[in-house]
C-alpha cells in the first residue's frame, strides 16, 4: 500500500511540478510549491486511482485529475492553519505556510492554488471532452464552495465549544472533506459518462470515505504524536471542536470507523477484486498514524 502510495505522490508531483515550470514566474510561486510539495500523502490522487482503476481510466488522466484535487486540498490546509482558523503553527513536520511566508502570502497562495486546479481542468493539455471538463469543473467547485469545504470550515469554527448533535457533526465532516473525496469517487464516472444515479452513488461512496478519513484524523489528533502525525495533537480538545471522539468517547468513534469500512465495502462488493485496492486504502486511512 505505502509503495503504490508514493508512486502516486511521486507522479502527482512530478505532473504539478512540470504543470508549474510552463507558466509564467510570479513571487507567489514559492508559497505555493511549499504548499503542495513540504510532504503530503496525495491520498486523494490514491482515492482517484483507486476508482479510476475500476473504470479502465487512463492513469495518466487520473494523475492529472488528482494533481487538481491537491491543489484544492493544499490551499485548504494552508487557510485551515492561519491565526484566524485553527492557528497552527506545524503542517507536515514544518513551520505552517503563514509562519514560513507571513499571512498575506499564505492566504494568496492559498488563493491561487484553489484557482490552479481550474487551470489544471480547463488545460488542452488535458485531452478529454469539453463537455466533461465542464461538469468535473462544476463537480469540483461545488465540492470547494459553500457545500463544501469553505461552508464546512465555517461550520468547525462556529461548533467550537458548543454542544453539537451527532447529525450536525457528520453533516460538518462531510461537507469540510468529505467532498473533496465524493469529487474523487465521482470524477471516473463523470469521465465515462455513467448516468446520474450511478455518479451519484459513487458521490455517496465518497463522502463515506471523507467521513472516515476526518473521524481518522481527529482519532490521530486525539491520540497520536507531533514526530509521527508532523502536527501538534491534542489541538481539538483544546479548542473545543465539535468531533465525534468529544460526542461518543474514543472507543465508540473507532467503532463507528470500522462500521464505516464495513459500509463502504459492501457497496463495492459488486465490483469484486476490482475494488481490492480500494478496500486496503480504506484500512490504510484508518490505520495511519498521519
Ligand atoms: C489533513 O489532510 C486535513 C484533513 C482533511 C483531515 P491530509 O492528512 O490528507 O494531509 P496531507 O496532505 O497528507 O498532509
Ligand atoms: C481540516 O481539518 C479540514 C480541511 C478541509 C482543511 P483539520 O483542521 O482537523 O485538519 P488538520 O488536523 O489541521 O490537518
Ligand atoms: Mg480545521
Ligand atoms: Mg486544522
Ligand atoms: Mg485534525
Amino acid at each position: 500500500m505505502q509503495k503504490k502510495l508514493n508512486k502516486i505522490a511521486k507522479d502527482t508531483n512530478f505532473f504539478l511540478k512540470k504543470f508549474i515550470v510552463r507558466q509564467k514566474k510570479s513571487d507567489l510561486i514559492v508559497a505555493m510549491k511549499y504548499g503542495l510539495f513540504s510532504g503530503g500523502k496525495k491520498i486523494r490522487s490514491k482515492i482517484l486511482v483507486d476508482i479510476g482503476s475500476i473504470f479502465k481510466l487512463d492513469y495518466k488522466t487520473l494523475i492529472s485529475i488528482g494533481a487538481a484535487v491537491e491543489c484544492i486540498h493544499a490551499y485548504s490546509l494552508i487557510h485551515d492553519d492561519l491565526p484566524c482558523m485553527d492557528d497552527d503553527t506545524i503542517r507536515r513536520g514544518k513551520p505552517s505556510a503563514h509562519i514560513k511566508f507571513g499571512e498575506a502570502t499564505a492566504v494568496l497562495a492559498g488563493n491561487s492554488l484553489l484557482t490552479m486546479a481550474f487551470e489544471i481542468l480547463s488545460h488542452n493539455n488535458l485531452r478529454i471532452h469539453e463537455k466533461i471538463k465542464i461538469d468535473l469543473i462544476n463537480k469540483i467547485s461545488e465540492s470547494s464552495g459553500h457545500l463544501g469545504i469553505a461552508g464546512g470550515q465555517y461550520l468547525d469554527l462556529s461548533y467550537e465549544r458548543k454542544k453539537v448533535s451527532f447529525k450536525r457533526i457528520v453533516d460538518m465532516e462531510i461537507k469540510k472533506t468529505g467532498k473533496l473525496f465524493s469529487f474523487c469517487c465521482a470524477a471516473p464516472l463523470i469521465i465515462k459518462r455513467k448516468n446520474k444515479k450511478d455518479i451519484k452513488k459513487f458521490e455517496d461512496i465518497g463522502a463515506d470515505i471523507g467521513l472516515l478519513f476526518q473521524v481518522a484524523d481527529d482519532l490521530i489528533d486525539y491520540k497520536g504524536s507531533l514526530i509521527a502525525a508532523g502536527k501538534k495533537t491534542g489541538k481539538d480538545k483544546k479548542k473545543g471542536k465539535a468531533t465525534l471522539i468529544s460526542l461518543l468517547g474514543y472507543k465508540n468513534t473507532i467503532k463507528y470507523a470500522k462500521d464505516l469500512i464495513f459500509k463502504i465495502n459492501i457497496e463495492l462488493k459488486k465490483y469484486g477484486s476490482k475494488s481490492e485496492n480500494l478496500s486496503e486504502t480504506l484500512n490504510y486511512i484508518l490505520n495511519r498514524n498521519k
